[in-house]
Parts: structure tokens; sequence; C-alpha cells
């Protein structure tokens, strides 16, 4: 009789991520046992400079044009195929109809020729759940300040898959007013990075620009005056005023972002805080909330740069959380534009 040995190969949980929800293609491959093995965005900003904001025909057409292009490379780069892939998580929402359709038509087919496992992921749980990609990340439970030109909330993340929003802006989100804001100080698109940078030189005491729902320790937010209070300003003053008033309008939305999430604090005794999406790159606003941070012995976690804005890594890191918990999954045929965290189970 002859033992035979066979080394069989552990089967370990391979995720490929993929993200098309606005102006960002990012796919991405997530492993169970190494991390996050690889992750490639695409932004399109470049393509929607001439026009001062995204188009949604355009972005969805730009997906649909480098999606397969980059699939491919990171393939490539990896030294994997298709077929050493066990889960695909794909945005399936919130965001634009158009640009979510074209990756989620991706996963769809990936999945149904393969028959790999497919599933649709809500893009903030992407955002929220963004410090398990740090060596050291926060776990749950913690506060997430989400900031982006799409959102402005404080998310309760009392654990995996239980989210609870606790604070959202009622008009604009915070990029997205200040990327108006850059747009009225003739600043090129998107205006957030260049309206902070011209507000280093200006005074952030030169005008008092209102600081909206301030009343009653309110957590929702509200910009739209904000920007429109900028636009009366502007009507007596003159270019070498700008840099005053960038200063001034910054200070008024990262004082109103800082003491919220200070009251939520407050509010929810959770003393751990996540800051992520694209104005989370904003200094005075890291410089505030280190400095709250300090004063009231929180912890506080700003996800790196290249997890903040739009990806992949995310996702397919979400997909494997929710797969690795057997967390109860949402079904869906069809991509959401809108996709509310309080409608993630069926
Ligand atoms: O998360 P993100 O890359 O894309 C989505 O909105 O989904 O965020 C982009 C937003 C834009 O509104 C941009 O102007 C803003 O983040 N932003 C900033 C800064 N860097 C990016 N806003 C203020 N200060 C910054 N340094
Ligand atoms: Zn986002």
């Amino acid at each position: 009789m002859c033992i035979l040995r066979i080394n069989i190969k552990e089967s370990t949980m391979l995720v490929l991520g993929i993200e098309s929800s606005c102006d960002e293609t990012g796919l991405a491959l997530y492993s169970e046992h190494d991390g996050l093995i690889a992750h490639l965005v695409n932004s399109q900003i470049d393509l929607f400079t001439e026009y001062g904001g995204v188009i949604p025909e355009i972005a969805a057409r730009d997906h649909s044009v480098k999606i397969i292009e980059i699939l491919k490379t990171l393939l490539d780069k990896t030294g994997k195929n298709l077929n050493d892939i066990s889960l695909i998580a794909y945005t399936a929402g919130p965001g634009l109809i158009g640009s979510l359709m074209v990756g989620e038509t991706v996963a769809k087919t990936i999945s149904e020729v393969l028959k790999i496992e497919l599933l649709p992921i809500n893009h903030l749980e992407g955002h929220i759940l963004t410090p398990g990609l740090e060596k050291d990340g926060l776990k749950p439970p913690y506060l997430c300040l989400l900031v982006s030109g799409g959102h402005t909330q404080i998310i309760r993340c009392d654990d995996y898959g239980d989210y609870e929003i606790i604070g959202e802006t009622v008009d604009d989100a915070c990029g997205e007013a200040f990327d108006k804001v850059g747009k009225l100080l003739n600043l090129e698109y998107p205006g957030g990075p260049k309206v902070s940078k011209l507000a280093e030189k200006g005074d952030k005491n030169k005008f008092s620009f209102p600081r909206a729902m301030m009343k009653d320790k309110n957590l929702n937010f509200s910009f739209s005056g904000l920007k429109t209070a900028v636009l009366y300003a502007l009507e007596d003053l003159s270019e070498g005023d700008y840099p005053d008033v960038a200063a001034s309008f910054q200070e008024a939305v990262i004082e109103v972002l800082t003491t919220k999430l200070s009251w939520a604090v407050e509010e929810t005794g959770i003393k751990k805080l996540v800051c992520s999406g694209g104005v989370a790159s904003n200094q005075l606003l890291r410089d505030r909330l280190k400095a709250l941070a300090e004063e009231q012995d929180l912890q506080l976690s700003y996800p790196s740069m290249e997890f903040c804005t739009d990806n992949a890594a995310m996702i397919a890191y979400a997909g494997y959380i929710r797969k690795k918990l057997k967390l109860k999954t949402y079904q869906t045929n069809f991509a959401r534009p809108r996709w509310p965290l309080g409608e993630l189970y069926d």
C-alpha cells in the first residue's frame, strides 16, 4: 500500500471589487489571507474641468470605455485570472444610474459566465468600512464623518452591517459647496482643493458667513445658504478680496463640521472617529479634528487619501466582511441611484 500525500490548496476567499458610482472607475482584488492585493482607479476629473462638474452621460461612457482595460491591467499586474476569484462585490448604489449600470453589467456578466457569487454593495458602506483597509485601522463601534462631493453625513457605525445616519445635509454636500464657491471665485473644477489653497493667503475672520442649523445641537447640515451668502458678498468685492472670502467660507464649513461631530460624540458616547471622503484631505479639517480628538481624548482615524476618495478597494473589503461574517445580504437585479443606508436589507 502506498501513501499519497496531497497538498490540498486551502481555498481562500478572493474578492473582485468594482466601483463605478460616479466619476471614478475602480477595480480591486482583496484576499482573505493577504488583505488588499491591488487596486486601480481611473479618475475622470480631467474630462469635466471644462464643464465645471460631472456630466452623467459622459461619465457612463468613460466607465464603459475604460473598465475592461483596467480589469485586464489589474489581473496582469497581480498574476491572477478570473477563475481565481470567488466573490464579485460591486457598487449597486447610490450613484449615477448610467455609471452604476456599467459596473453592474461587467459584474453580472463575469458572475454569470464563470459562476462566481455576486454581491451588490452599498457605496456608503464601502466608505464607512475603509479603516479596515489600513493596518491597525479602527474597528467598530465608531462615528464616521463622510464628507465628499456627494455626501455630508455623520454615521453611527455600531458594528459591521449596523449603521445609522445621525446627521446629514438637507441640501448641498460640503464638497459641492466648496466646488460651487470655487466656481464663484473663478477657480477650476473641482474647486475644493483650490479654495483651500487660496484660503491659506486669506483672513478667516474678514467675513462672517452664516453657520446654518446650529441650534439645539442639531446634527444636520445645510450649506446652500452659505454658498448664496458668498455669492451676494462677491457683488461688492474685487479679486483682491478672494483669498479672504475663501478663508472665511472655509472657516464656516469646517467650524460647522467639527462642532457637529463633537455634539455627536457627546450624544452617542462613542469616542472613536473616522473621517472619510474627498473633503477629508482638507488640512484645516484635519487640524481641527486632531485638536478635538486631543481635547476630548478621542481616537481619530483618517484613511489614507487613496481610500478616502472613491475606490474599489473599499467595495471589495465590504464584500469580504459581508461574506466572512455571513451578514444578511441585499438582493437586487438592478442598480439603485437612491439607496439610503436605512434600506440596506430587503
Ligand atoms: O470623495 P470624492 O473624491 O468624490 C466624490 O464626491 O464622490 O470627493 C470630491 C470632493 C470634491 O467636491 C472636491 O472639491 C472635494 O472633495 N475636495 C476638497 C479638498 N479636496 C477635495 N474640499 C475641500 N478641501 C480640499 N482640500
Ligand atoms: Zn463616494
